[in-house]
Parts: structure tokens; sequence; C-alpha cells
């Protein structure tokens, strides 16, 4: 039999010292353990005389119940202790300065902000659409009768719902602006627009910003200026522009506008194919058919509408020569548009 007695106390003493974990640990794996004294102990209660072992294996149990008690006392003793230790001993040096990697916003988003942010301080709305298309937003309600060439299938994507499509221009979006409001409207509409078009100057995938005005008696003049102050405050410096004469079904007159080539200053050279000018929007008076369309009278109201490729400001402001290099997303490029 064990001296109970004598075991408790040298346990006590032993859990005491233990300062560590690992040092408790062994002081539990030396009475507590498979092998350990007071298991030994229980195991043993069988082979005591019957008049004692009643009594001896009530002592060993209770041993056994006080030896894990005090262990796991200590063991929470020690753990407060050691955080203790460790908040007043480590500490974060909350002032020395973090060089994060920070991404930067995209070639393309910074141009299109810039524009945004330029004709909103004109005192235009920005308003958006949807990039699949009513076929009747995106063609018939601007004036652009079925057999139009724009329609072509070279052109369009159409998606496998009769009625829909990609819309290939921002356009459609005046029309909803027109349709959901009283004049006067003015707007800009943003985004993503789709055709069949590939090239070093054309993607499949590119951005537009269409303007819209709708008042009484504006002007071919207005519109004029409007795009001339646009264009000297997107480019920074006083750039040459013109309005040549072209056509859109949905306007007129119509125009395209041109800057002075900035690689060549207009000497002539192959971004601008030797002419001196580039194409940087088309533009024009609505259609009175267009407003019609929309419910507004046009002998009361006149509209001038405008719509940009964002990608063509972008290469034009930034000198680049490749339109894909927007899209691959190499980050080479990138980077260099902090
Ligand atoms: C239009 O899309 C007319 N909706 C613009 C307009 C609006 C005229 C309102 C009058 C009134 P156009 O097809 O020319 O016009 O396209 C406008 C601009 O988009 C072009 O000047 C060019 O900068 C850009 N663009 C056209 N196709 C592509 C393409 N595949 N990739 C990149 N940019 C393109
Ligand atoms: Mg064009």
């Amino acid at each position: 039999m064990m001296d109970i007695k004598e075991v408790e106390s040298e346990l006590s003493k032993e859990v005491a010292r233990a300062e560590t974990l690992t040092e408790l640990q062994k002081v539990k794996a030396k009475y507590l353990g498979k092998s350990g004294i007071i298991s030994q102990a229980i195991a043993s209660i069988k082979d005591i005389p019957q008049e004692e072992r009643r009594e001896y294996g009530q002592r060993v149990n209770r041993l056994k119940e006080y030896a894990e008690e005090l262990i796991r006392g200590k063991e929470e003793e020690i753990k407060r202790s050691e955080l203790q230790r460790k908040l007043s001993e480590e500490w974060f040096d909350l002032s020395v300065p973090l060089e994060p990697a920070v991404g930067t916003l995209h070639p393309i988003t910074q141009t299109l902000r810039r524009i945004k942010g330029i004709l909103v301080s004109m005192g235009f709305s920005v308003m958006e659409g949807p990039e699949i298309e009513l076929e009747e937003y995106n063609f018939d309600l601007l004036n652009i009768p079925k057999e139009h060439p724009a329609r072509d299938m070279q052109d369009t994507f159409y998606v496998n719902r009769e009625g829909y499509l990609l819309r290939t221009h921002t356009s459609p979006v005046q029309i909803r602006a027109m349709l959901s409001q009283k004049p006067p409207i003015y707007m800009v509409a943003p985004g993503r627009v789709y055709r069949r078009d590939d090239d070093p100057t054309h993607s499949p995938m590119f951005h537009q910003v269409e303007g819209l005005a709708v008042d009484e008696e504006l002007s071919f003049g207005h519109m004029k200026h409007t795009l001339e102050n646009f264009l000297r405050e997107f480019f920074e410096v006083e750039v040459p522009v013109r309005f040549r004469a072209s056509y859109f079904p949905f306007t007129e007159p119509s125009a395209e506008v041109d800057i002075g080539c900035v690689i060549c200053k207009g000497e002539g050279c192959r971004v601008c194919k030797e002419t001196g000018w580039l194409e940087v929007m088309g533009c024009g008076m609505v259609h009175p058919a267009v407003l019609e369309n929309c419910g507004i009278d046009p002998e009361v109201y006149q509209g001038f509408a405008f719509g940009m490729g964002v990608e063509r400001l972008a290469m034009l402001y930034f000198g680049i020569d490749n339109i894909k290099l927007f899209f691959e997303n190499d980050l080479r490029f990138l980077r260099q548009f902090l």
C-alpha cells in the first residue's frame, strides 16, 4: 500500500515548484500518467486485502481528484503569468513606416475618371445603361433603319435572344435619358461597348463616353464651345481642334472632331497617317426624328450629342501606339501609370 499522505505532500511540493508548462507536464506524467504513481496505486487496489480495500480505494481516488484539481489550477496560473510576461515584454512599434504593395488604377480607369470629372464640372450628370441592350434603343430609335450598314453582322455582336444585342455604342443611353427625363437634360454616359473590330487601334470591347444636352435654344456653337473646352482641359494644353463635316443617322448636322496630332504636332507622321490630324470623337445636333421618337418636341427643344472613344483618348494622352496593351494586363506596362 502506498503512503497516501507522503505522496500527497510530495506532489504538492512538486506542483508548487513547477514554473513552466513543460515542468508541470512532467509532474503530471509522474503522478497521473499511464504508469504514474497514482495510476499504479489505482491499478493495485484490487490486490489489497478485502477489509482495507474499500477505505484505501476511496482515499486513492480522492488523491487522484486532488492531484487533477491541483495541476489544473497550476496550469491556469502559469498560462496567466506567461500572458502577463508577453504583454509586458513583447510590443509592436506602431510608428514604423510600412511599405505596403500598392496597386494602381488602370490607365483606362484613370482616363475615364478624368473625362467624367471634366464633364461633371461643366454641369453634366452621369448616367449608365446596360451593356446588353435592346436593338430598338441601339438602332431603331436612333434613326438607324433596318438596312443600315452599321447593323451588319460584321459590326454587331448579337445575343441569342430576339431583339437584344451587345450595345455597339453608348448612344442608346441618350434614348434612355430622353425617354425617362424631361428637358433640360445634360447627361454623360460612360461605359463598355462591343463591335466586331480588331486591329492596332480597334478592339472588340472598348469604352465610350456619350454626352447629351437637350434644352431650348441650343446651337452647334454651344456644342463646339463645350467640346473645345473639354479637349483643352483633357489634354492640359491648347490643342488645335477642327470640326469636320460627317454623317451619323441620329444627328444632323454631324461632325467628327479632330485634334492636331499630338505626336508630330501637325507635321505629318505614321500615327496621323501623314494628315497632321487625329479623330477623337463624333458629334452633332440631335436629329429631330430622334427627339420625336422620345416624345420631345423638336419645335421647342434642340439637342447636341457627342461620343468619344476612351481608349483613343488614352492612347493620345499617354502616347501609346497599340490598343492591345490596355487589355494584356502586363504589369510592366501597367506599373508605368502611377
Ligand atoms: C459612334 O459610336 C457614335 N455613337 C458617336 C456619336 C455620339 C456621334 C453622339 C454623334 C453623336 P463612332 O463609331 O465614330 O461613333 O465611334 C466613336 C469613337 O469610338 C471613335 O471616334 C473611336 O475613338 C472609338 N472607336 C470606335 N470603334 C472602336 C474600336 N473598335 N476600338 C476602340 N475605339 C473605337
Ligand atoms: Mg468613326
